[in-house]
C-alpha cells in the first residue's frame, strides 16, 4: 500500500516520520511519502493533479492545515484556501485516481457548550474562522471523496514546531510568574499519541471498510484539564519554578473565541479500530523523559 502524508513538516508530520520509523519492520507492505508546501503547494490546482497523475498512492493522510487560530480571523482567504479547498480539491482527486483520506480536524469545529464530553454526532458550530473552515474541510472530504476518515484532535503538542508547551516553558523559565486561563477546557494531546493512532488504522484490517462508510472519529488524550492546569502541570515536569495564576478568558482577550469546553468522547475510535486512550498527564510525562 502506498501511503502520501502531506505536511510532513509540521507537528504532526514529524511524528508520523518517527512512528513510520518505528514500525518499518513490523510494516514491509506498507510505502510511505511524505511531503510538504516546499516539494507540492496544495493551493495549487494544477501542481496538484499533476502530481497525482505521476504518483499512484492508496491513502493520503492530510496533515496540511492553516492552524494560526488568531490570525486565521485577519487571514480569512488564506485559512478557507488550506483548510477547505485543498480537502475539496483532494476528495475530487481521490474519486479519479481512488485513494482513500485519512483526514485530520479539530475539537474547534465545537462551540463548547456541551455538558459533556462531544460526540461525532454532535451539531458542530465553529465560534471562529478557523473553525469554520475547517468544518468546511470535513464536509467536502465526507461528501465528496472516495473513500475517508476525518480524525478529529484537539490541543496538540509535539517536540517539532510551536505549540503552547514550548510557548510554556519558555516563558515560565523566563518571568517566574505567568497567567493563564483557567476556563477553557479539553484534553492536551501528544501528537505522537495520535501519529501512533493513525499508523494503528493504516494498518487494521477494518481500514476500507470504514472509509467506505466515511466515518468522523474523535482521538485525543484521555482526562481533561483548563489550559492553567496544563500550564501547571508543564512547569511542575520540568520542576520550573513558577507562579501560574488563573485567570477568566476575559482577562485574556484573543481575535478568535474558543470553545469553553471541547473535550471529546472517543470511544467511537476504539470500537472501530481497538485503539486505547493515554491519560494526558501520563502522555506529557512520558513526552519530558524522551
Ligand atoms: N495544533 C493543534 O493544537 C491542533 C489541534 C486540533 C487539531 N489540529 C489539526 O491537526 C492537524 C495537524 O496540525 P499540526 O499542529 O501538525 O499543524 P502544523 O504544525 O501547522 O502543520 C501543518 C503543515 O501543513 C503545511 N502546509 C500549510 N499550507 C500548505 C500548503 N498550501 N501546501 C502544503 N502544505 C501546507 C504547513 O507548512 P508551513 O508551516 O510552511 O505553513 C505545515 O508544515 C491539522 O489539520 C490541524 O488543523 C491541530
Amino acid at each position: 500500500m502506498r501511503v502520501l502524508i502531506t505536511g510532513g513538516k509540521g507537528q504532526l508530520g514529524n511524528d508520523l516520520k518517527s512512528s513510520v520509523y518505528e514500525r518499518e519492520h513490523s510494516n514491509p507492505g506498507l510505502d510511505f511519502t511524505f511531503i510538504d508546501i516546499e516539494d507540492l503547494d496544495l493551493t495549487n490546482v494544477n501542481a496538484t493533479q499533476n502530481f497525482f497523475s505521476k504518483n499512484s498512492f492508496d491513502l493520503v493522510i492530510n496533515c496540511a492545515a492553516y492552524t494560526a487560530v488568531d490570525k486565521a480571523q485577519t487571514d480569512e482567504k488564506n485559512a478557507e484556501i488550506v483548510n477547505a479547498d485543498i480537502p475539496k480539491n483532494l476528495a475530487k482527486l481521490s474519486n479519479t485516481h481512488k485513494f482513500n483520506i485519512i483526514h485530520i480536524s479539530t475539537d474547534f469545529v465545537f462551540d463548547g457548550k456541551s455538558n459533556r464530553p462531544y460526540v461525532e454526532t454532535d451539531y458542530p458550530s465553529p465560534l471562529s474562522i478557523y473553525g469554520i473552515t475547517k468544518l468546511k474541510g470535513e464536509e467536502h472530504i465526507i461528501n465528496e471523496s472516495y473513500g475517508a476518515i476525518v480524525i478529529r484532535t484537539s490541543w496538540l503538542y509535539s517536540k517539532h514546531g510551536n505549540n503552547f508547551v514550548k510557548t510554556i516553558s519558555r516563558i515560565a523559565k523566563e518571568r517566574g510568574e505567568i497567567r493563564v486561563i483557567d476556563d477553557q477546557v479539553g484534553s492536551p494531546t501528544n501528537a505522537k499519541n495520535l501519529a501512533d493512532a493513525i499508523m494503528t488504522i493504516v494498518s487494521h484490517p477494518n481500514l476500507n471498510f470504514v472509509c467506505k462508510k466515511k466515518e468522523i472519529v474523535h482521538f485525543c488524550n484521555s482526562g481533561e484539564t483548563s489550559w492553567h492546569g496544563f500550564a501547571k502541570s508543564i512547569c511542575e515536569n520540568q520542576k520550573i519554578e513558577c507562579n501560574v495564576i488563573p485567570i477568566p478568558t476575559q482577562d485574556y482577550p484573543t481575535p478568535a473565541k474558543r470553545p469553553q469546553y471541547s473535550v471529546m468522547n472517543c470511544s467511537h475510535i476504539n470500537e472501530l479500530f481497538n485503539i486505547e486512550q493515554i491519560d494526558w498527564r501520563i502522555a506529557l510525562k512520558a513526552f519530558f523523559s524522551f
